[in-house]
Parts: structure tokens; C-alpha cells; sequence
């Protein structure tokens, strides 16, 4: 039996590997920097909504009042999801949130009159109606399984307002709908992650928008990449009050496990992103009477303090799953969450792909056995 005679280096995992040019975003690890279309993360954060964050991705550069003014009535008009759609979320219910919502943005090519015109206009008018569409998949799902009746879109709302009034039935007050809001401008973009590559790998291959975030939403679901709010919460929880904060963490690093939330394959210092939902976990805490959870985390923070030395830092999840348990949204639409945050980003990065288009097809390097004899399935003993 022969083998392959040399190893060539190998860059697994893709580490380091710097795939194309873009436009979309830049992040620098070292210096906790991150910049949609050269705007800073901080500026958007605190003066942006996410209808002007999609117009920056989707069209790179900030709308003028009336641009964003029609790009924000497109995205209220596209809400709804056709009833066969509705259809399908029914029949697939039980499963996971992020299997139901790559079902139904798959059903929704069938529906989308443009689905296979993979032009730029065409490919702009079907981001926006995805961008809009896909909270509403995510809330009709929550209610379904819940046996409650669905709440269609109310188009006198913000996307995120909009977002939570869907899923609970009442409408979210400005707190709450900030709260939102500013997650989803954070999650909205960040660079050749998992998703975003898969996308491009499925538009590189002249596929259109909706194979290519059905590729997204697909490569998301994983817990490598889907982010771990859901698990920094369930430590909160488990901890239950600030005074057991210090034994807990101690036995976590004695013990050498991670402690969620903290680390980033990119970011060496604090994630940018992890500074505005810290914020928002502590105003919505002390709004809501459950300033707790946010002194929790707090002292997780000061009690770590030697990690950010080994540079493991916040992340964006740190403060993000008590936001979201704040608002009453249920753990396992943590990760859904995510993916209606990150909808312009993966149409950005697909725009881009199209734009400037070469097939993505890296090679594998050869390790099994060679030029073995074939012998007959009955002789094979
Ligand atoms: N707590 C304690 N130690 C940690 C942590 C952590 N959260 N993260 C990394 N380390 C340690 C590792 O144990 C390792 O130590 P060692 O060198 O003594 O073995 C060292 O730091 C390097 O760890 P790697 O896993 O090699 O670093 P990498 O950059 O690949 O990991 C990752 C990044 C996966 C995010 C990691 O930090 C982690 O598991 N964090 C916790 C999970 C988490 O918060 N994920 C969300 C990421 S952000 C997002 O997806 C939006």
C-alpha cells in the first residue's frame, strides 16, 4: 500500500487565511476596533437604528432622510410571509427555531417572484424583503408552538419594535425596543465568519440570495459559531445571587472550564460590541426591578480579571443573554435572534460576492491510501 509522499502546509480551518477584499467591515482584534462601511461600531451603536445600518450594508454609505424614509416603508410593506409559508412553519414545529427558520427562508424562494434573478436590483429588492420577512418567521414559529395565535406585523412599528410586539402580543416600550434595536445593529456584520462564508461559498457558485442564507442560517446553528448567551445565562441563573459569584467562578477555572462569554478568535481585548449591551442589560435591569442578573455579571467580570492578562476578554454574548432573558425572549431563540441581526450583513457580503464573483473551491490535500487493487465483492472474503 503507498501513501501520498509529502505533506504541503496545510491551512486548517482556513485560520489566517485572508479570502478576498471587501467593503462590508473591518475589525481590528488587537485594538477592540470594529467599523461597518468605515463607521464605527460605538457611533452606530449609540446614534444609528438598524433600518439605517441596513441601508449603510446594503448600499455602503449612510442614507440621506428620504432614502432611508423608502428603504424603511419597503421593509414595513415586506413583512408579511405568504399563508403556505405559514404552512410549513405549522407542519415543522417541534423542531429547533433555527431548523424551522432555514425551512421556511427555503420555502420562501417559492414563493419570491424574483428568486431566481440573481441581478443586483433584483438581488437588493429580495435583501430587503428576507431582512424583513425573517423576524416575522422567527415570532409566527414562537407562537405556533406555543399554541398562541399569531400576531400579524404592525407596520406603525420599527423593525425591532415590531420584532417583540409579534412575538408577545403587546407593544414593547422605548427601552425595551432600544434594547433590541442596538442588538441588532451589533450582530448586523462581522467579516468572513462561518456564515457569512458560507453564504459567499453558495453565491460563488452563480446560486442566488435565498440558497445562499439558507447556507447562512444552516452554518449559524452551530455552537461554535451561534454564540453563547444562552449558556452565559443559564451560569447567571445557576449562580442565582451575586454573593455566590466568587466560590462559583473560582471552582469554574480550578476545574478548567471556560467561562462563557469570555474569549473571541478575533478580539484580544474586550469586544467592542460587549460595551452597548452591557449598558442595556444594566438599564433594562434596574428599569424592570431585576437589577440582579446584571450585578451577577459584574462580578463574574471583577472576579476574572486575570484572563484579560492571557487576553480573554468580554464578548458580545456576555451581556446579550440577559437582555434577552429581560425580555422575556426564550433561550432557544437566542441563536434566531442572532440570525435577524445578521440578515444585511450576509446580503452585503453576498452582494459583494456577486459583484466581483470567482468560484470558491479551496483544495484537500490527499492522506488515504493509493492505487489499492480492486477486487470483486464476492471475492473479498
Ligand atoms: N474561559 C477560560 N479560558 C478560556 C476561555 C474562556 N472563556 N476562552 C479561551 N480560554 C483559554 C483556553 O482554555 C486556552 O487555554 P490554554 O492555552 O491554557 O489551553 C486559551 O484560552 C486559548 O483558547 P482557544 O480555544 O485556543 O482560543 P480560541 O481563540 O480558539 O477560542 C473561543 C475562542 C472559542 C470563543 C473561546 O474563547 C471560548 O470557548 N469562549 C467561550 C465561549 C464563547 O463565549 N463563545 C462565543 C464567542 S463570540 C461569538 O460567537 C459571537
Amino acid at each position: 500500500m503507498s501513501f501520498p509522499a509529502s505533506t504541503p502546509e496545510l491551512a486548517r480551518g482556513l485560520k489566517g487565511v485572508i479570502l478576498d477584499t471587501t467593503e462590508t467591515s473591518f475589525i481590528d482584534g488587537e485594538a477592540g476596533k470594529l467599523l461597518y462601511c468605515g463607521y464605527n461600531i460605538h457611533d452606530l451603536a449609540e446614534h444609528s437604528t438598524f433600518e439605517e445600518v441596513v441601508y449603510l450594508l446594503l448600499y455602503g454609505h449612510l442614507p440621506r432622510l428620504a432614502e432611508l424614509r423608502e428603504l424603511d416603508m419597503a421593509l414595513r410593506r415586506s413583512r408579511s410571509i405568504p399563508k403556505e409559508v405559514v404552512d410549513v412553519i405549522r407542519l415543522v414545529q417541534a423542531a429547533h427555531p433555527m431548523d424551522v427558520l432555514r425551512t421556511a427562508v427555503s420555502a420562501l424562494a417559492a414563493f419570491d417572484p424574483e428568486a431566481k434573478d440573481t441581478s443586483e436590483e433584483a438581488t437588493i429588492r429580495k435583501a430587503i424583503r428576507l431582512i424583513a420577512q425573517v423576524p416575522t418567521i422567527v415570532a409566527a414559529h414562537h407562537r405556533i408552538r406555543s399554541g398562541l395565535e399569531l400576531v400579524p406585523p404592525n407596520p406603525d412599528l420599527s423593525h425591532a419594535a415590531n420584532f417583540l410586539y409579534m412575538l408577545h402580543g403587546r407593544e414593547p416600550n422605548h427601552e425595551e425596543t432600544r434594547a433590541i434595536d442596538v442588538d441588532f445593529i451589533l450582530h448586523a456584520e462581522h467579516g468572513s465568519n462561518a456564515s457569512a462564508f458560507a453564504a459567499r461559498v453558495t453565491a460563488s457558485t452563480g446560486a442566488d440570495l435565498h440558497a445562499a442564507i439558507v447556507s447562512a442560517i444552516g452554518t449559524l446553528k452551530g455552537p461554535l459559531h451561534g454564540g453563547a448567551a444562552e449558556a452565559v445565562m443559564r451560569m447567571v441563573l445557576e449562580i442565582g445571587e451575586p454573593e455566590r459569584v466568587d466560590e462559583y467562578i473560582h471552582q469554574m477555572l480550578a476545574e478548567g472550564r471556560r467561562i462563557m462569554g469570555m474569549g473571541h478568535r478575533v478580539y484580544k481585548v474586550e469586544d467592542p460590541r460587549a460595551r452597548h449591551m452591557r449598558e442595556r442589560a444594566r438599564t433594562l435591569g434596574e428599569k424592570m426591578g431585576q437589577p440582579k442578573w446584571y450585578r451577577i455579571l459584574e462580578r463574574i467580570v471583577e472576579v476574572t480579571a486575570p484572563l484579560r492578562d492571557r487576553g480573554i476578554s468580554l464578548n458580545v454574548d456576555f451581556f446579550a443573554g440577559a437582555v434577552y432573558y429581560l425580555l422575556d425572549i426564550p433561550e432557544d431563540l437566542f441563536i434566531p435572534m442572532f440570525a435577524i441581526g445578521r440578515m444585511p450583513g450576509w446580503c452585503a457580503q453576498v452582494l459583494e460576492q456577486m459583484r466581483n464573483n470567482v468560484l470558491i473551491r479551496p483544495l484537500l490535500h490527499y492522506v488515504g491510501p493509493m492505487d489499492l487493487e480492486y477486487v470483486p465483492i464476492e471475492a473479498r472474503g
